[in-house]
């Protein structure tokens, strides 16, 4: 058997550590692996590369993805999707192993529909996608800025400023919630909830006014402000692309309180370099689960992470609904947050 692998949508860190996963898998059964380059333009432009066991032998504690990635949206090109079907025929792949967000996902599943066989693993810093636990590389992406977090405290602290840490995380705040709580911030804003520019400041006068030398606010980078939110450029599958919000919220401040906050976004930082041993281990069990899955001839399915063991789900549910910070888990932590 010949088996495809693609990873499409952002980058993260953990996706090379599925795909020497999935290689030593399909060794184990005698298969072969054929990376497909730079996402779903990779299989309409036939552009391949072997995936050997030497290939990927010193990949896993590295970041990005080593097959690249792109956002292309085959449904969105004439032809795509008949194109994509053609090339794997003529590849002479048996099935197809496709990694990344629910854009990603949502393609493989309607080629699934179209007779693709194919299995499907949730990868995204955002940890949105639907009926999954976790998603490969959102744990270092928590990790990397619960870090930077914690080392800007010192900075804050010495110059008697208050700062705005913006993180990633487009329609959902898990990267917001968890890095800010774990890193020591003050208030935390996330898509979830549209911000309160109002509450905000009273509660940094409050805590100014009490002594405090200086407050943290992370801000996750979908938020929308009582200003109105700020839209960019959109990409192949529709979605606004964000980042720079915290900057508005800065002017929007010093509306407010005449003082305006020190702003630093986290950006590419936050996807990038080694997966945490959390994602390598996650990639590596749900790389292998993925493989499987293909042994069991079971299409159409996402590997899911469900109360510390891996199950397949259907590709159709775990796309049915983004998976958004639960509001009473945000009201909590901000409620901590606030405390201080
Ligand atoms: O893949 C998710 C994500 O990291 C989002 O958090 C972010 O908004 C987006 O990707 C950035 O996309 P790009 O890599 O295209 O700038």
């Amino acid at each position: 058997m010949r088996v495809g692998i693609m990873t499409g949508g952002g980058d993260s860190s953990g996706i090379n550590a599925a795909i020497w996963a999935v290689v030593r898998r399909a060794h184990h059964y005698g298969w072969e692996v054929i990376g497909l380059r730079r996402g779903w333009a990779g299989l309409l432009e036939r552009d391949t590369v072997p995936l050997s066991l030497e290939a990927v032998a010193d990949i896993p504690y590295t970041g990005g993805t080593i097959i690249q990635t792109s956002r292309t949206n085959v449904f969105k090109i004439e032809k795509g999707p008949e194109k994509v079907l053609e090339s794997i025929r003529a590849l002479g792949l048996d099935a197809l192993i496709a990694m990344g967000g629910d854009d990603t996902l949502g393609v493989a599943h309607r080629l699934c529909q179209m007779g693709l066989p194919a299995v499907g693993l949730p990868q995204t810093i955002d940890n949105d996608i639907g009926e999954t636990d976790f998603s490969i590389g959102y744990d270092t992406a928590v990790s990397i800025c619960t870090e930077a977090i914690r080392r800007m405290h010192s900075t804050n602290y010495s110059h008697q400023q208050d700062m705005l840490v913006e993180v990633m995380g487009r329609d959902a705040g898990w990267i917001a919630v968890n890095a800010g709580l774990a890193g020591g911030c003050h208030y935390l804003c996330v898509p979830e909830v549209p911000v309160d520019v109002a509450d905000l400041c009273k509660h940094l006068e409050a805590r100014r006014a009490a002594g405090a030398p200086y407050s943290m606010v992370c801000v996750s980078e979908g938020v929308t402000l009582s200003s109105g939110s700020v839209a960019g450029e959109t990409d192949a599958f529709g979605h606004a692309k964000p980042g720079g919000v915290a900057n508005a919220l800065a002017d929007d401040i010093k509306k407010e309180t005449g003082v305006k906050p020190r702003v630093v976004i986290l950006s590419y930082l936050q996807r990038s370099g080694p997966p945490s041993s959390f994602d390598c281990l996650l990639g590596m069990r749900m790389g292998a689960r993925a493989v499987d899955l293909l042994h069991e001839k079971a299409y159409d399915r996402m590997v899911a992470a469900k109360g510390g063991t891996l199950v397949p789900v259907p590709l159709a549910e775990a796309l049915a609904r983004n998976r958004t910070v639960d509001i009473e888990l945000y009201r909590l932590a901000q409620q901590l947050c606030r405390e201080a």
